[in-house]
């Protein structure tokens, strides 16, 4: 009867580590497919800080701030400086994404520019951005 009771008992916890290991690779799975690849840089109350290493030879950035729980695009505007894009969809507030030449908001079809301007609705004001400074060593996001 104990032998009965303990061979349940360890069956059982056997079972929920199961059910529990397949959970949390499902969660770990699913974070690494939803959410776009981004790199994540230095940030304090002033703004968030990405070496000019790392836009080196790029047209765009995707970069992350904890002030937000979709990336900001870092690009080029039509003057050559850098601006920082923060991609959520004014509309339902669903994370927009890059493809081709505009943003493109995958929920209801909002277009914005490369740069952020409202293109086509339903959304109807344009991407939030943010000024971006530079130094001799990096770029610096103001919030
Ligand atoms: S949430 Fe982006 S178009 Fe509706």
């Amino acid at each position: 009867m104990v032998k009965s009771s303990r061979r349940t008992f360890v069956r059982q916890a056997a079972m929920i580590s199961a059910v529990c290991c397949a959970g949390k690779l499902a969660v770990f799975a699913s974070c690494g497919t939803a959410r776009p690849a981004a790199a994540t840089f230095t940030e304090d109350d002033q703004g968030l800080y990405v070496p000019l290493a790392a836009v080196e030879g790029k047209s765009t950035l995707t970069v992350r701030s904890r002030r937000f729980d979709e990336p900001l695009l870092l690009t080029r505007n039509s003057s050559g400086d850098w601006v920082a894009i923060r991609l959520h969809c004014p509309h339902k507030g669903c994370t927009v994404v890059q493809r081709e030449d505009k943003l493109v908001c995958p929920c209801h079809g909002s277009q914005f520019s490369a740069t952020g301007e409202l293109l086509k609705g339903p959304a109807r004001q344009s991407l939030t951005t943010f000024p971006v400074s530079a130094t001799d060593k990096q770029l610096v996001i103001r919030f």
